[in-house]
């Protein structure tokens, strides 16, 4: 299955659940000063992400062409480009954790067909201070879904990304709590920097795993929010539940969102066994145009080749 098939079947999945497909925004976005490229698939639509009714009802999805040129100094490596697509879903004011969760894991091991052994998940630690408790009704589900898979999934308490790399992970660990600088989400970023009214919530992260061949030991022990090499962050799904009051403090909201964005060319990386993402269907006829017209070899120039393919491509992406 290459990556246009694994798109197609997302939409149609997504589909027979009872989205819209709605047509992916233009990289350039107009009406939005905020941001000069689209850098994923929720920006669109953040005014109904913030209450507005969506014309195409309350369950959308699309695959959405995504510039973040915040990885450019990234792109070299297997698995950043500046252009992605991201897969998407959405449930504004619909269904909740409950459906969502099992949802995205049964495309990625049914349909695409990935080894549920291999995927490993994050989810939110809380915040004392502000009092937000820990995400544990996410964890259960994760830990209900992997067992219907036949997967003993035990939950780690790790904190934060440092605290990983000191830590690594155990034997049957897959449901890893981490702090708000990995698994919170708000146009803010952080829990502290959540901005005064605005909708928020934790969000859970899903990773594959390539191997420990694959992890660069100078980055501490391997655990999933590592850019180690060997766990591919290939999903998220972004659960806005609260809202920030006046007083700073939060409050759960009454219509709760879904926000899932997942990588496209990751997931198809995945699903060859390589993480080298250069080497899926939708980048690899550029590297070999590109061996073509050089007369080198891609395995002797990975790096200078990566970044070419990908500044091609993105160039392209923004004429169109
Ligand atoms: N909007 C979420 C993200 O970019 C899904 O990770």
């Amino acid at each position: 299955m290459n990556a246009s098939e694994i798109r197609q079947k997302f939409l149609e999945y997504q589909t027979s659940r009872g989205h819209q497909v709605i047509a992916p925004a233009r990289l350039v976005l107009e009406n939005d000063p905020t941001t000069l490229f689209t850098g994923s698939g929720m920006q669109p639509l953040l005014p109904y992400l913030l209450g507005e009714p969506h014309p195409a009802g309350q369950r959308l999805a699309d695959s959405q062409p995504c510039l973040r040129l915040q990885d450019i100094e990234d792109v070299g490596d297997p698995r950043h480009t500046t252009v992605f697509e991201m897969l998407g879903n959405w449930s504004l004011g619909d269904y909740f954790k409950q459906e969502q969760i099992p949802a995205f894991f049964k495309f990625l091991t049914e349909i695409v067909g990935l080894d549920p052994h291999k995927i490993y998940v994050t989810c939110f630690i809380g915040n004392e201070k502000y009092g937000i408790p820990k995400d544990t009704e996410s964890a259960e589900i994760w830990q209900r879904v992997f067992a219907e898979a036949g997967v003993h999934a035990e939950i780690a308490e790790i904190g934060s990304s440092e605290d990983g790399a000191k830590r690594g992970i155990k034997e049957n660990e897959h449901i890893f709590f981490y702090d708000d600088h990995e698994n919170w989400w708000s146009r803010g970023g952080g829990v502290e920097t959540t901005p005064i009214g605005d909708p928020c919530g934790p969000d859970s992260e899903v990773f594959y795993d390539f191997g420990e061949e694959n992890h660069d030991p100078s980055y501490g022990e391997a655990h999933p929010a590592s850019d180690s090499g060997r766990f591919m962050e290939i999903g998220n799904q972004v659960f806005m539940q609260y809202h920030r009051l006046e007083d700073g403090s939060f409050e759960p909201l009454e219509n709760k969102n879904v926000d899932f964005g997942g990588g496209l060319e990751r997931i198809a990386a995945a699903k060859m066994g390589s993480s080298d993402v250069f080497k899926v269907s939708l980048l690899k006829p550029i590297i070999d145009k590109i061996e073509e017209i050089s007369g080198s070899k891609y395995a002797e120039n990975t790096k200078s080749m990566r970044i070419i393919a990908d500044h091609l491509r993105s160039a392209t992406f923004l004429a169109v």
